[in-house]
């Protein structure tokens, strides 16, 4: 029987009479579905590629290949993943909340999966890799012929065929962050999860929050830059924490 979780008895209070919940959420959110993060030394996908050989615009002019097959590889991972406690918790508090904001940094698609977003806006700031579009016009493509030679070749325009996620360099969609930002600047409640606080913009919206009187909560097993301003740290995994929150402030349990 694990320790039960110390969960801020005002958080809970804040949580019950709270009318605006935000909530942002990175790679830890999905490290429980067995995706690994971008950063963590073992097991991230960035310690066994430089980002700058394959999520750049430069990079898939060079090697549009690799690109593609580094994506097709992630896509099979993601396809093979199940939302976790985490994920469905976050879709859960939607429900409860006249209103809430789930905006993500992840392109894994695994929130949408989860349920979230059917009554709520589900903002995804870089994009979904479970989308493709055409590299030239930069829209997205249903169908496409299947290559030797990938990536495929837009039938449209003939062009090479891209995942649409945000890469390095590129700018977010416009209309996501200003409505990622508006959330963070009228939320009573603003959640940080699984993220290393660490990728502009998005980790500027906690300061947002913060700047116009919000509660921020930090939930992320470590500490990260956002820690210390942070209004509640909640040192555990988004899968125990945001089912046990979920269950303390709607659950009837008091
Ligand atoms: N629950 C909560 N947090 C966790 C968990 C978990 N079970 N497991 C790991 N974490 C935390 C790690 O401690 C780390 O702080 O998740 C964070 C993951 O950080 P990153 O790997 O940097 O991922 P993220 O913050 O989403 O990266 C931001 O950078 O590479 C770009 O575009 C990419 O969207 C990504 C962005």
């Amino acid at each position: 029987m694990e320790t039960p979780l110390e969960l801020p008895l005002e958080l809970i209070q804040v949580l019950r009479s709270a009318r605006s919940v935000a909530a942002l959420t990175g790679a830890g959110i999905s490290a429980e579905s067995g995706i690994p993060t971008f950063r963590e030394a073992q097991t991230g996908l960035w310690s066994r590629y430089r980002p700058e050989e394959l999520a750049t615009p430069a990079a898939f002019e060079k090697n549009p290949r690799l690109v593609w097959e580094w994506y097709a590889w992630r896509r099979e991972i993601v396809s093979r993943a199940l939302p976790n406690p985490g994920h469905l918790a976050l879709a859960e508090m939607e429900e409860h909340l006249p209103q809430f904001t789930l905006i993500t940094q992840n392109v894994d698609g695994l929130h949408q999966r989860a349920g979230s977003g059917k009554k709520a806006a589900l903002i995804e700031l870089h994009g979904n890799i479970q989308r493709t579009k055409c590299y030239e016009e930069n829209r997205v493509v249903e169908r496409w012929q299947e290559t030797p030679d990938p990536p495929p070749r837009c039938p449209h325009c003939g062009g090479p065929l891209r995942p649409d996620v945000v890469w390095f360099g590129e700018a977010l969609p416009w209309d996501a962050l200003e409505a990622a930002q508006a959330a963070a600047a009228n939320c009573e409640v603003f959640f940080s999860i699984g993220t290393s606080a660490l990728v502009e913009p998005a980790a500027s919206l906690p300061l947002i929050a913060r700047r116009s009187g919000a509660c921020v909560v930090e939930i992320n097993p470590q500490s990260t830059p956002l820690t210390r301003l942070a209004t509640y740290f909640l040192p555990h995994p988004a899968g125990v924490v945001l089912p046990a929150l979920i269950s303390r402030v709607w659950g009837g349990v008091d």
